[in-house]
C-alpha cells in the first residue's frame, strides 16, 4: 500500500509518500481500498501538531474516506467484501488502504460516486448538526454564514436553503461570492482578509443592512478571529450564534453582547456529538442521504489531486484558496 505520511511536524511540504505492507483487519475491523479522501481544515492543523487530536507519527492525514471493503476481520457481520462505504477516520485517509472499526463505516447509496461520498459526512454532518440540532433553524429565518465558500460553509448554504431559510453568505473574494450565489445564497457580502476596528464596524453595518429587521436570526461562524464580534453585533434579538471553527483565530467576545441581544452563543462539536448521540447521528445521516438523493445537496468539488500530489490539496486550504471541497483520489494506485 501507499500512504502520504506526516513524519515531522510542519506544512504540507513535510509529507512523504511511502510504500508500506498492506494492513490486515483485526477483530471488529474492515480493510478498505480507499478510492477518495476528502480534505478538511483539521488536516492543515494536524500535520503541524496544532489540532486537539495529535496522532503518533508517522501518520497519514485524511479524516474522511470512501472506498470498497476488501476483507473483514473476525466478528464483523454487517459488511462484506465489495461493499461500498464511507467513513470518518480522523486521520489515515491519504492512503490506498486503511483498516478501521466497522462501526465507523457507513454503506453508501449505489448511485453515489466515491468522490461525493468522500466529501459528504464531515461537512454535511457538521452543518446539519449545527443548523438543525444546535440552532433549531426555522423556515423563513435569516442565516449569516461566515466563510461560506469553504467546506462546512458551502454545506451550510445548501442545508439552510433546503430548510427554507434565507442565506447571507460572507466571504473574502468576488470569486468566492459568485460560487456562493451558484450554491443558492440569497445575498453575498465580501469582507477584507484583515479587519481593523473601522472595517469591523463597516462589516456589522453591512450585515444588518442585508439581514433587515433586527439582524440575522442565526450566525454560522466557521471563521472566528476578528470577524466574530461584528457578526455577533449584527445578530437579531433571541438569535443563535453558532461557534463552528477558528481558521482566523480564537476570538474573545465581550459578554455584554449576548445580554444586550438576548441571544445564545452555542458551541458546535459535531465529532463529540457523533459519539455521544449515535442514534441522532444515524438519523441525520439518513436524512442527508435522502436530501442528496433529491439533489438538494451535492458536494461542490472544485479541485482534485492524485495521492502523489495530495500535499498540494492541503496547501489550497492553507492559503484560503479552496472553494467547496477539495478531494484526493487514489484511482487504481
Ligand atoms: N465544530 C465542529 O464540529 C467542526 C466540524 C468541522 C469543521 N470545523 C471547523 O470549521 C472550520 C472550517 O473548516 P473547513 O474544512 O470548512 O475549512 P475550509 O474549507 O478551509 O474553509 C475555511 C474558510 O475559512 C475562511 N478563513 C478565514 N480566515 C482564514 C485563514 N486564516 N486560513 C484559512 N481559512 C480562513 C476561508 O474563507 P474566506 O477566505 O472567505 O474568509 C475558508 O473558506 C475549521 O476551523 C474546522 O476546524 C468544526
Amino acid at each position: 500500500m501507499q500512504a502520504l505520511l506526516s513524519v515531522t511536524p510542519g506544512g504540507p511540504e513535510t509529507l512523504e509518500l511511502t510504500t508500506l505492507p498492506d494492513p490486515t483487519p483485526a477483530r471488529g475491523e474492515i480493510l478498505v481500498r480507499v478510492r477518495a479522501a476528502g480534505v478538511n481544515f483539521p488536516d492543515t492543523l494536524m500535520i503541524r501538531d496544532l489540532y486537539q487530536i495529535k496522532p503518533p507519527r508517522p501518520f497519514a492525514p485524511g479524516g474522511e474516506i470512501a472506498g470498497e471493503v476488501l476483507s473483514v476481520g473476525e466478528g464483523v457481520a454487517d459488511f462484506a467484501p465489495g461493499d461500498r462505504v464511507l467513513a470518518l477516520t480522523g486521520h489515515g485517509g491519504f492512503a490506498t488502504h486503511l483498516t478501521l472499526k466497522s462501526s465507523t463505516a457507513v454503506k453508501i447509496p449505489d448511485a453515489m460516486p466515491f468522490e461525493d461520498a468522500a466529501c459528504f459526512i464531515f461537512t454535511y454532518g457538521t452543518s446539519y448538526h449545527a443548523l438543525k440540532d444546535r440552532a433549531n433553524l426555522q423556515a423563513g429565518e435569516t442565516v449569516l454564514i461566515l466563510g461560506a465558500a469553504g467546506g462546512v460553509g458551502s454545506a451550510a448554504i445548501e442545508l439552510a436553503k433546503a430548510m427554507g431559510a434565507r442565506v447571507i453568505a460572507a466571504v473574502s473574494s468576488e470569486h468566492k461570492a459568485t460560487f456562493c450565489q451558484e450554491l443558492g445564497a440569497d445575498e453575498t457580502l465580501i469582507y477584507p482578509r484583515e479587519l481593523d476596528r473601522a472595517a469591523q464596524k463597516a462589516l456589522s453595518a453591512r450585515i444588518k443592512a442585508l439581514a433587515g429587521g433586527d439582524g440575522a436570526d442565526v450566525v454560522y461562524d466557521a471563521v472566528g478571529g476578528d470577524y466574530a464580534e461584528p457578526a455577533l453585533r449584527s445578530i437579531a434579538w433571541g438569535g443563535r450564534y453558532l461557534v463552528v471553527g477558528f481558521p482566523a483565530g480564537i476570538p474573545s467576545i465581550p459578554l455584554n453582547l449576548p445580554l444586550l441581544k438576548g441571544c445564545q452563543i452555542t458551541g458546535v462539536f459535531w465529532g463529540a456529538s457523533v459519539f455521544r448521540d449515535p442514534a441522532g447521528h444515524a438519523r441525520n445521516m439518513q436524512e442527508l442521504f435522502r436530501l442528496y438523493g433529491q439533489r438538494k445537496l451535492a458536494p461542490r468539488i472544485s479541485a482534485r489531486f492524485p495521492l502523489t500530489r495530495a500535499a498540494e490539496a492541503i496547501g489550497l486550504l492553507d492559503r484560503r484558496e479552496a472553494r467547496g471541497k477539495v478531494v484526493v483520489t487514489m484511482g487504481d494506485m
